[in-house]
């Protein structure tokens, strides 16, 4: 799975007919879809004075340059020590969001 997310818009959560369930990967913001991720699954350790691993992800361009390292880390398998969030995955539109994102060149908006 996590192969098949780094190509593109693949998702796992499909209805009946094969569509993809509110993942509209085809028009992906920064502040409507990658920012409020960010804050609700991120920042609560890697935001402040002394965020988890000397890295906070609080503006555009920290996220920007992050970006990779960041998707890395949630395509992680479930178990998987590194995998961020560590309380459990993201659900995969989740993930695909923030992988359209950086295939859209990470545009701040
Ligand atoms: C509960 C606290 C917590 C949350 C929430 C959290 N992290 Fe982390 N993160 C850590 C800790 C602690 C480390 C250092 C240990 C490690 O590398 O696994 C870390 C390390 C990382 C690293 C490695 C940095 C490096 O130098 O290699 C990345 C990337 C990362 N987190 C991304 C994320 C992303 C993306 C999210 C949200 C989807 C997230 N983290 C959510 C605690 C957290």
């Amino acid at each position: 799975m996590a192969v098949l997310m780094m190509v593109g818009c693949t998702y796992d959560d499909l209805d009946s007919l094969g569509t993809p369930r509110d993942c509209d990967a085809f028009d992906v913001s920064y502040g409507g879809d990658i920012l409020p991720l960010v804050t609700d699954h991120c920042q609560g350790c890697h935001a402040g004075g002394a965020p988890s691993a000397g890295i906070g992800f609080e503006t555009h361009a920290d996220v920007a340059l992050f970006a990779e390292i960041m998707l890395d880390r949630m395509s992680r398998a479930e178990g998987d020590a590194e995998l961020m969030p560590q309380s459990g995955k993201l659900d995969s539109c989740s993930i695909a969001l923030f992988n359209a994102w950086i295939e859209a060149g990470k545009p701040n908006n």
